[in-house]
């Protein structure tokens, strides 16, 4: 946050501590803020920024500095008439939660420079030990704390070698030279007062502009001289964040920084530089590159997709709006067809490359968690409707094995976040090895929509939880619609696609249907409250539920689940099979139904404790005696049965979590976007 009008410290704390609780959803585990004192009696120096750091989440984090404020003389009303403020929410990957190692980090007690960074840096051990060599002392087990100090190492050695007016940019510079890694970095300084640095390789870094037009109540939000007019001459507030939600409520005009970009803010204004770092040598001058020219976009989420309405949790709300967040993801793209014209589907992002996508030698669906079990659930209809290869991609494991893609592959890359490190670095290893590279986000402007050839956006709207659900029935009905527009050129499926599009256009209301099950959801809750384990078992397109559903109840419920195909019981999980061990299968009708009755008859024949998922009215033809609890859902065309599938296991997991009495919107140590690999 800089800005150049007038404004308390009050209001200070309050933006950033907000721009945190709606970036909470990204880490939780610890956070911190850095703000400006006050001037001291002499005027010409700039007092050291003050921090406060608190392991928790951001509430305790606002309670401390409240409680810390009061025991100072800081006054909340003191009017600034330009600041910097930084603060950060924490997912830890080096360094348990704990005040030393949230962030800001910072190079010294005095505060000279004072870090916040998203991503991980690759050489701090190389880095440590040199500057520990240079007697510097070490406080926190972070990655991060090399930043700061660094900064203060090339500061400090300027000065020596008597460059009184070494910048804050040469000083990133610098830094960056020596950097690697990913990240999102912002620096604040004491040597700069007023001014704040922020540089990105690898995670995302936006920057938003709000333009104040109306006067502050005493009139004075710039002074005399001009002095903190930015160069359009109206006064500024300016925001760095990692995401759009922390931007929303103030501006929704916003710069997509890029790799390798430096933003310098400075009394309300900014300049954006691209740092080349083949270009820097070693010992060389550290020069300013020229600043280049950016449009500014505008952001479409709006401040209410950020709250909670009439919900308690964002889980539940995101459950609930599933039926608005399919209308969306399909509005514009179903052809309804008329007299003379079929029944088709339209993608905009994708129509100059479906004739490449159909010569393909193969597709690979690339993604993690929920995005790759959405990409499990629209593989068959993908094989079926194109007749092309499909095979499936865990990120990280494809990164392991550096698994075979070749120039005739089709990669596509399934991402809510568009940020996911993981995914982010598969997608530079197919475009390294010459696939053509498809994105499915939910993220305007993400690394991932950003870096792949073409790609279809799910616009299933911000999703908060944790726990994806509505972004995980849109993802595959992007991907159905993917899977029509691939196979629309054959004449064969065409009675198919057709009742697939009828099913997606009446998709919506089926979904309304089966959200009615909240109230026998919440019932089961209560049966299953107690229970250590949980299996599900699914086979065809709802294998994925099977594994989606367990996902759920283990990521929030936090209690053991699996999901499992069918088709492998015999082959082992049926020895876990006893009298107590609740057991989920999912039995509506497809092609597999006559096996799923038989897995039911033989996990029946061994007293399996089952409850049964099957379409409505088909009770009596799953459930053997009447033995087993089951849950009756609307029946939709065969491949878009996981939509709703998944909506009864969502509405299990948020309400197993409540009655438990864990943290449905952030579960023990999950982040949504885990942007480092
Ligand atoms: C994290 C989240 C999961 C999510 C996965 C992939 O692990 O906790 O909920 O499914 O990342 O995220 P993405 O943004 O790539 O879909």
């Amino acid at each position: 946050l800089n800005f150049n009008v007038s404004r308390e410290r009050r209001y200070i704390l309050e933006v950033l501590f907000n721009g945190l609780r709606r970036l909470e959803y990204r880490g939780y585990d610890s956070a911190g803020i850095s703000i400006d004192s006050s001037f001291g009696p002499d005027f010409d120096v700039f007092p050291p920024p003050l921090v406060f750091r608190q392991a928790g989440n951001i509430e305790s984090l606002v309670k401390s500095v409240y409680r810390e404020v009061a025991k100072t003389d800081l006054d909340l009303e003191e009017s600034f008439s330009t600041h910097a403020g930084i603060a950060h929410t924490r997912w830890a990957t080096h360094g348990e939660p704990a005040p030393s190692n949230s962030h800001p980090q910072t190079s010294d007690s005095g505060n000279e420079f004072l870090v916040i960074h998203n991503g991980i840096i690759t050489n701090y051990e190389v880095l440590k030990e040199t500057l520990v060599r240079q007697g510097f002392i070490f406080e926190s087990e972070t990655d991060t704390e090399v930043i700061p100090k660094l900064a203060k190492f090339v500061f400090d050695n300027a000065i020596e070698e008597g460059d009184r007016r070494v910048t804050f940019c040469q000083v990133v510079f610098e830094v960056m030279r020596q950097l690697e890694g990913a990240y999102a970095l912002i620096f604040k300084s004491r040597h700069y007062p007023n001014e704040l640095i922020a540089c990105k390789r690898g995670s995302p870094l936006l920057l938003g502009v709000k333009e104040i037009t109306e006067e502050t109540s005493d009139g004075a939000f710039f002074n005399g001289a001009n002095k903190f007019l930015s160069r359009n001459g109206k006064p500024k507030e300016l925001f760095l964040s990692s995401d759009a939600s922390a931007l929303v409520e103030h501006t929704k005009k916003v710069l997509v920084i890029e790799d390798g970009e430096v933003v310098h803010i400075k009394d309300g204004g900014a300049s954006i530089f691209k740092f080349d770092k083949s270009k820097y040598k070693r010992g060389g001058t550290i020069t300013r590159p020229a600043s280049i020219q950016r449009a500014l976009s505008v952001l479409e989420m709006e401040a209410e997709q950020i709250n909670k309405g009439k919900y308690e949790h964002y889980m539940q709300k995101e459950i609930h709006e599933q039926a608005e967040s399919l209308t969306t993801t399909m509005r514009g793209r179903l052809i309804r067809g008329g007299s003379c014209k079929a029944k088709s589907v339209l993608l905009g992002g994708l129509k100059d490359h479906l004739k490449t996508i159909r010569r393909s030698r193969r597709i690979v669906f690339v993604g993690c968690g929920t995005s790759y079990n959405a990409a499990l659930a629209a593989r068959p209809i993908l094989e079926e409707l194109s007749g092309i290869p499909v095979t499936m991609e865990i990120a990280s494991d494809l990164l392991d094995r550096q698994g075979p893609i070749y120039r005739e592959d089709t990669a596509i890359f399934v991402s809510q976040s568009g940020e996911t490190a993981d995914t982010f670095q598969a997608l530079e290893y197919a475009l390294e090895n010459g696939a053509l590279c498809v994105g499915i986000t939910n993220t305007v402007g993400s690394g991932i929509a950003r870096n792949t050839h073409c790609g279809v956006h799910i616009n299933a709207g911000c999703e908060i939880g944790v726990a994806s659900t509505k972004a995980y029935t849109s993802q595959i009905v992007v991907m159905t619609m993917l899977a029509l527009a691939i196979g629309g050129d054959s004449i064969n499926g065409q009675a198919r696609r057709e009742a697939i599009i009828d099913g997606l256009f009446d998709l919506p209301n089926k979904v309304k249907e089966v959200l009615k099950l909240d109230l026998e959801m919440k019932e089961l809750a209560k049966l299953l409250v107690s229970e250590q384990s949980l299996l599900a078992f699914g086979r065809g397109y709802n294998y994925a539920t099977a594994l989606e559903g367990a996902l759920k109840v283990k990521e929030v419920a936090l209690m053991h689940s699996e999901g499992m195909l069918a088709g492998e019981m015999k082959h082992g999980p049926l020895a876990l099979v006893d009298e107590n061990l609740p057991i989920f299968v999912i039995a509506t009708r497809d092609a597999c139904f006559s096996k799923q009755q038989s897995v039911i008859q033989q996990l029946h024949a061994r007293k399996g404790r089952l409850i049964v998922m099957c379409g409505k009215g088909d009770a009596q033809s799953v459930c053997v005696g009447g033995s087993c609890r089951v849950i009756e859902v609307p029946l939709v065309e065969d491949c878009l049965q996981p939509v709703i599938n998944i909506i009864p296991l969502q509405l299990l997991a948020y309400h197993l979590t409540v009655l438990r009495g864990y943290n449905v919107d952030q579960p023990r140590n999950l982040a949504k976007s885990v942007t480092t690999p």
